[in-house]
């Protein structure tokens, strides 16, 4: 069985690896999801030769659990897959929680007085609370974060030190009732602890995540993604599973790359992230507030794109509201026809989640070798005839050049050294950083105000008739 476990977590690793880039990544999801198949059927063969099994739970598990996840996975569109990531991640930290709750509440050397669990040895001792702490907390995290990426206003009922002063007692009352688990030697007191200790730290979840705003969710999110993952692995030394502790500590470790990655290219500190202490949102005052703006209409880009030969697509959240990445596709597939040399710029934070970008363009079957990420592509927008932003803003604001405001120091794409730049989105309105974008005023930019989508159809129908 050991041999299985060993194949488990190698797919397991050279899954993640193969997650890495854009043309590996789709057997890279295979290799995983082949990986946990086989880490479950490895279980329930330990389980079964050492006859503690119950094929009813087993089975009823597999079919209501997995049924559920098929329905809901298939239901889900793309543009909401950030609350999914987050849904699952709460169930993650829970199911890790209630294994150590289980392993305490029904442990019979436990029921013996006199008997805790500091006799156990110090790894139950450290495991088993942490397993709550961590799970308990990832799973209310979570759901907050869930309902604030659906639109609800969650507010914390507290601001500044007083909210600080509550994190602080909050955190020491979880400390105290942990210690006074371990040391307790009757099963009753345990009980009680294990109650508040789940209760306690459900509630520091819900704390943490209530301060950060809407939109800092999927950094959010990422991070309680390395929690459940955290949680996992402590599950792992509970039951005395090593496989369950490698992979809760990929996920941990992977999640928490992942998160500082995406701070970086938001410019935000992971310390902020992990006090809970980020932004909320807000506009500047001067974010509509735009003097010499010159517009066009589908026809004119069509003109304008005639006689390119080098044309770039950056797509950003817009294209994802818009739904539009067919029709994107479409109008390149029509450029390359024509001559022009297309591809597409993805910054590492377009859109509001990890890679939605990919994903999307993904769904309309872009070749990958169109896909060009930031640093590869920076340096060619000054030999770019056209760049074509579609629903993009934040990313490609030169504010962030400025030695300070909201954005400054986040790498942008340079498409502004581009000969033409075209902006496609509804209105004036700012991006996610609620600022004003300084690119929409420059000489070489036309702005295209109307749904990404119907511009793009516009677009098209104009080239078409230009040919
Ligand atoms: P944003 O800066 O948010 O700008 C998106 C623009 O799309 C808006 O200005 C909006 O303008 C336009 N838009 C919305 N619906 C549209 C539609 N139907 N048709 C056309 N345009 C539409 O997006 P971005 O440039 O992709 O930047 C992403 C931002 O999100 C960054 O600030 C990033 O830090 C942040 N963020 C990203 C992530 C990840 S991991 N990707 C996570 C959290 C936060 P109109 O309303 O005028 O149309």
């Amino acid at each position: 069985m050991d041999y299985l476990y060993l194949l488990a977590t190698l797919l397991f690793v050279f899954g993640i690896k193969r997650l890495t880039s854009v043309k590996t990544c789709q057997s890279g999801n295979r290799m995983s999801e082949f990986g946990m198949g086989l880490a479950i059927l490895t279980i329930v063969l330990v389980m079964a030769r050492s006859g503690v099994i119950n094929w009813g739970v087993i089975v009823a598990g597999i079919l209501v659990g997995g049924g559920i996840g098929l329905v809901i996975a298939k239901r889900t569109p793309t543009t909401q897959m950030p609350e999914m990531v987050a849904a699952l991640n709460g169930f993650g930290g829970v199911a890790s929680a209630l294994v150590a709750m289980a392993d305490l509440l029904l442990n019979r050397a436990l029921e013996v007085d006199g008997v805790g669990l500091k006799d156990l040895g110090v790894v139950p001792a450290v495991a088993n609370p942490a397993t709550i702490l961590v799970g308990m907390v990832t799973l209310t995290g979570s759901f907050v974060a869930y309902g604030k990426l659906s639109g609800k206003k969650l507010t914390h009922p507290f601001a500044g030190s007083k909210r600080h002063l509550l994190h602080a007692g909050v955190g020491l009352a979880i400390i105290g009732l942990a210690t006074w688990l371990v040391m307790t030697g009757s099963h009753a007191q345990m009980t009680i602890a294990v109650v508040l200790l789940a209760l306690l730290s459900g509630a520091l979840g819900v704390f943490l995540v209530m301060p950060i705003g809407g939109a800092d969710m999927p950094v959010v999110v990422s991070l309680l993604n390395s929690y459940s993952g955290v949680a996992g692995a402590f599950a792992g030394f509970v039951i005395g599973n090593e496989l369950l502790v490698v992979v809760g500590a990929l996920v941990g470790t992977s999640g928490l790359i992942l998160t500082q990655i995406m701070c970086k290219a938001m410019n935000r500190s992971l310390g902020n992230v992990l006090l809970g202490g980020m932004g909320e949102e807000t506009v500047a005052k001067d974010a509509k507030d735009y003097k010499s703006i010159k517009s066009a209409g589908p026809e004119e880009v069509a003109m304008l794109l005639d006689g390119a030969q080098s044309v770039i697509f950056v797509p950003g959240y817009g294209l994802a509201v818009a739904q539009a990445q067919h029709v994107v596709r479409e109008l390149a597939d029509l450029l390359q026809k024509k001559g022009a040399v297309v591809r597409y710029a993805i910054h590492p934070v377009a859109g509001r989640m990890p890679g939605h970008m990919n994903v999307l363009l993904a769904e309309s079957d872009v070749p990958y070798d169109q896909l060009w990420e930031m640093d590869r592509i920076n340096g060619d927008f000054k030999n770019t005839d056209v760049v074509i932003i579609v629903g993009a803003n934040d990313v490609v604001n030169p504010a962030a050049r400025e030695a300070s405001g909201p954005i400054a120091g986040m790498p942008i794409l340079d498409v502004d050294q581009a000969r033409t730049v075209i902006v496609i989105k509804r209105s004036l309105a700012p991006g996610y950083a609620g600022i004003k974008n300084p690119l929409f005023e420059m000489d070489n930019c036309l702005m295209v105000f109307l749904d990404a989508k119907e511009a793009l159809e516009g677009i098209v129908k104009e080239v078409k008739e230009l040919k």
